[in-house]
């Protein structure tokens, strides 16, 4: 479903990844761990096609395609979704707004609005997209754009940062309905989740984990294996193994 080759990228004056091989299968869940600043949030930026995030060598391909040259928009249009770690504020254009916008094909609006209700959004459509919006809100509200948004292959940021115990089981079932990994058909939809504690391992059912420290992939394996490790050692051993 998406394969990196030796991926080098850099934003502003540093290097963010340096030479990173990955790849997934179709209908997988991969989890991303790694510390501060390790690259994770950049490696889903690139995927994505963010400009800021110049790719100096290497390629990414998507359902077999070379996309390492095309736009967001492009991308988008492929399947391709991100929910961001810190979502951008647009003032003046309402969550309301962004939905309509979002919804071109045309979902029913009863559709929609049990969307919004399973995502407790309702008081907050006439507002500004996550203007004040607290964090737990945001994350809520990326969740439900992506819901209608209907992509192939997810990119998910830290869902369960600044969410409450109650609201991380509604993010939990948000991503599994959106990966469609409710029914029994529809198992090719994919997703990358970043995360740093885990809550989410509770609620979705992962394949595989991997951390990210200086700019590359390490350790792939069971991300609850992965994560036991990392609260037992930390980080510390990761300079050894690269
Ligand atoms: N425009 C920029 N100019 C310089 N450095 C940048 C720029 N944008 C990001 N960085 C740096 O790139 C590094 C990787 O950032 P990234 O956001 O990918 O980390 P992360 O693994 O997602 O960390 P976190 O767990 O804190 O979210 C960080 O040290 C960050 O400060
Ligand atoms: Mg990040």
């Amino acid at each position: 479903m998406l394969r990196t080759e030796d991926l080098w990228v850099s934003v502003g004056d540093r290097q963010v990844l340096k030479g990173v091989n990955f790849s997934m299968k179709y209908g997988e869940i991969n989890v991303l761990f790694g510390p501060n600043g390790a690259g994770k949030t950049s490696f889903m930026m690139t995927l994505m096609g963010f400009p800021r995030y110049r790719v100096e060598q290497g390629k990414i391909f998507y359902k077999g395609e070379d996309i390492t040259a095309y736009d967001i928009y492009e991308r988008a249009r492929l399947g391709l979704g991100v929910s961001f770690q810190r979502p951008p504020t647009v003032k003046g254009v309402t969550l309301k707004k962004m939905i309509e916008i979002i919804n071109t094909n045309g979902a029913d609006s009863a559709g929609v609005d049990a969307k919004i209700e399973k995502l407790n959004l309702g008081g907050h459509l006439e507002r500004g997209l996550n203007d004040g919006f607290s964090g737990g809100e945001m994350k809520r509200s990326e969740l439900l754009q992506l819901m209608i948004q209907r992509p192939d292959l997810v990119l998910i940021d830290e869902p369960e940062s600044g969410v409450d115990i109650e609201n991380i089981a509604l993010v939990g079932e948000a991503i599994n309905t959106l990966l469609g990994k409710d029914k029994v058909k529809d198992q090719t939809r994919g997703a990358l989740i970043i995360t740093h504690t885990g809550y989410i391992l509770d609620f979705v059912n992962a394949d595989k984990g991997y951390i990210v420290f200086d700019g590359n992939l390490l350790c792939r394996g069971n991300p609850r294996d992965i994560l036991s490790e990392i609260k037992k050692h930390g980080y510390r051993r990761c300079a050894e193994c690269r």
